[in-house]
């Protein structure tokens, strides 16, 4: 990727994709030398997808249903994405497991967010988990995807406290806002070309020390 081309994301959604939401609107508020140049859902009714379309961008919808294996349909959901020649795959609460050749494929340009401050609570309900374990802070992390679920090069991390009144929704809402901000942040440094990977599977991001963000302040 060369100095002033412009970076194309594709971004995979499952659900409401209000993070994808906001990076779109990042994209567009700041002048950003990015734009997402398609949405893809693995559900028919994703409502993000009627927003995309509202917005017309170009949108495509692959469904597992139609596939007799995760990696018939991880080849079908790579066909989708490739059209768009995309510099980076953003999942943006993209509700499947991945298999190791699609994660292969896309090695260094595919990015998650993930509800939790890994590598706590990978996997499921991590509100939930967050709760039961009493843990005082939580958040959300955006990294680079390898094939181990949740694990991967940490890019940025999202904070919020947690309240002794908090439930699973509403710590939900808490992290969801910090995620919005998180993931529009990441995807300024990733559309400027400042994210790098070193030698040991460390991120850099170039000129900025600071990727963590703390919920309250953004919104
Ligand atoms: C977000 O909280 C995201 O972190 C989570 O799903 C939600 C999607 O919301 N992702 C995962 O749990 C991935 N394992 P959105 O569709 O409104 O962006």
């Amino acid at each position: 990727m060369s100095v002033g081309v412009r970076r194309r994301f594709v971004v995979l959604i499952s659900g409401q994709g209000t993070n994808m939401q906001a990076i779109v609107n990042h994209c567009c508020s700041e002048s950003l030398c990015a734009d997402v140049v398609a949405v893809v859902s693995s559900r028919m009714n994703a409502p993000g997808i009627d927003w995309a379309v509202s917005q017309g961008i170009p949108t495509e919808i692959v469904v597992s249903a139609d596939y007799s294996s995760r990696e018939s349909f991880d080849e079908a959901l790579a066909a989708s994405i490739d059209k768009f020649a995309p510099d980076y795959v953003l999942l943006a609460g993209f509700m499947r497991v991945l298999t190791p050749g699609f994660v292969k494929h896309y090695q260094g340009r595919l990015i998650n967010i993930h509800p939790s401050l890994l590598p706590a609570f990978p996997g499921l309900h991590t509100h939930q988990q967050a709760l039961v374990r009493g843990v005082r802070v939580h958040g959300c992390t955006v990294h680079f995807v390898t094939a181990l679920l949740d694990h991967g090069p940490i890019i940025a991390q999202g904070v919020v406290a947690v309240a002794d009144s908090d439930t699973p929704q509403s710590l939900a809402a808490k992290v969801l806002a910090v995620e919005h901000y998180v993931y529009g942040q990441v995807a300024e440094w990733l559309s400027k070309g400042l994210v790098s990977l070193t030698e040991d599977q460390r991120v850099n991001v170039s000129g900025v020390a600071q990727r963590i963000f703390f919920g309250g302040h953004h919104e």
